[in-house]
């Protein structure tokens, strides 16, 4: 037999005889609940990002909330210990093992004094944005509808928007406001909203709460009968002493509310997909059921490894909330003394800066990501794509050491003192 021919990398070239007539062309018709999906304009920072990188530029990515430090090496050890053992290779359960919802249901003990059945009110899933899209699609379809806060994380509105359920965004910068126009939208809705989604440490601008905003919603919540989803991602990260607050602290929370963690930021976990659903027991039921119909669960040498982490790992979670803090200092700063107006976050990952009013004027914040991308060399998210109240802002991650921070900055003031806005409107349209 002939060896097949390769490439230099190895990759075998497939014979003639292989290279099929494709014959007439199909036209593919998508589900209709692809295209309600809004278009997503992370996707041309980030073609852009990668030609760039290919031709070799260094670029300083602020632009995606991934954690670019490595876990406690001894959960690392775990999972390869564990993934030695020829027996765990097997399908796993889909809503975790039983030893893994018990550490969850654990950490809400000691960390928030939450007290949960792991049987009944904890469902581990792929990451928490998995859990949260499924539940979606448990909980909602055509006809209902859901209230996001705007900004709004991508996800808490294309969830919806693939479950048919219909969204309103309402602004969350003003948390009096948000309840505000929560009662507002209740009182004059109808049919009454389903469900509620809250996010605080909000992704993307770093707003925050303490409990007692919880206790109000609670009490409008039963009031007019809404479910509501807290996606707690940054509960790890807080600055200056301060713990952002689990909804199921609240007495009564559990009756209605179920809130979605993650070891993807606190345990820098993020390409390992581990996340929980807590609190109602009905509601992680239905999730535990559509669950059971799409996956398998983890697999087991990442749930063992997650055990640990859960169990051991509070000080690397401290220390990791430390680096964050210190980063969000200096990247506040050095944005302040170029003249931008920013307000320190108190938790997450995030700076979410108001980009100068001249360059405002000038440029959508998309052009302007996209723009500094290709001058300064510096990714950013732009506002907008967070939906039209982010319009102005951009939102840049922690992700990159204290140096790169200074440099990012350094890179962008360069960048805007060599092109007034006139000038660069002119040169961007040659
Ligand atoms: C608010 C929010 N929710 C969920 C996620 C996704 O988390 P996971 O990695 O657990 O899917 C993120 C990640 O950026 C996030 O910012």
């Amino acid at each position: 037999m002939t060896e097949p021919e390769t490439t230099k990398r190895g990759d075998i070239i497939p014979p003639p005889e292989m290279v099929y007539d494709q014959g007439p062309q199909f036209k593919i018709d998508v589900a209709d609940r692809l295209l309600r999906l809004p278009p997503y304009l992370f996707g041309r920072i980030n073609a852009l990002k990668m030609e760039k990188r290919r031709s070799g530029d260094d670029v300083i990515d602020l632009g995606m909330g991934n954690p670019s430090d490595p876990p406690q090496d001894w959960v690392i050890e775990k999972l390869a210990q564990t993934a030695e053992d020829l027996k765990s290779h097997g399908y796993s359960h889909s809503i975790g093992i039983p030893h893994l919802r018990r550490e969850v249901a654990h950490k809400y003990s000691w960390k928030y004094g939450v007290q949960l059945d792991s049987e009944a009110e904890v469902v581990a899933c792929l990451g928490s944005k998995e859990g949260f899209s499924h539940l979606c699609l448990a909980l909602l379809g055509p006809g209902d509808t859901a209230i996001v806060p705007a900004p709004s994380f991508p996800i808490h509105v294309h969830a919806l928007a693939l479950a048919s359920a219909n969204v309103i965004s309402l602004d969350v910068s003003d948390e009096k406001k948000f309840l505000r126009n929560i009662v507002y939208t209740c009182e004059q809705l109808y049919p009454k909203p389903k469900l509620l989604v809250v996010n605080f440490p909000h992704n993307p601008s770093s707003a925050t709460v303490d409990s007692e905003f919880f206790v109000e919603l609670i009490a409008i919540a039963k009031r007019f009968g809404f479910l509501i989803v807290h996606d707690f991602a940054y509960a790890d990260i807080g600055f200056d002493g301060y713990q952002p607050p689990s909804i199921l602290s609240v007495p009564g929370a559990k009756e209605i509310a179920v809130e979605f963690t993650t070891m993807s930021k606190g345990y820098n976990m993020a390409g390992w997909r581990v996340g929980f659903c807590a609190g109602n027991s009905e509601i992680c039921r239905s999730l535990a059921t559509i669950k059971g119909y799409y996956d398998y669960g983890m697999f087991l040498p990442v749930q063992v490894a997650a055990i640990m982490a859960l169990r051991h790992g509070e000080d690397g979670v401290k220390e990791q909330s430390m680096i964050y803090q210190h980063r969000r200092d200096i990247l506040c700063s050095a944005l302040r003394r170029i003249g931008w107006e920013v307000e320190t976050p108190r938790a997450g990952m995030f700076v979410w800066a108001k980009y100068p009013e001249s360059w405002q004027q000038r440029m959508k914040s998309i052009d302007f990501a996209m723009f500094l991308l290709r001058e300064a060399n510096v990714a950013v998210s732009p506002g907008g794509a967070f939906g039209p109240v982010g319009e102005g802002y951009l939102r840049l991650a922690l992700v990159e050491n204290e140096h790169r921070l200074r440099q990012a900055v350094r890179q962008i003031s360069r960048c805007l003192q060599q092109r007034e806005p006139e000038e660069q409107e002119t040169s961007l349209s040659e």
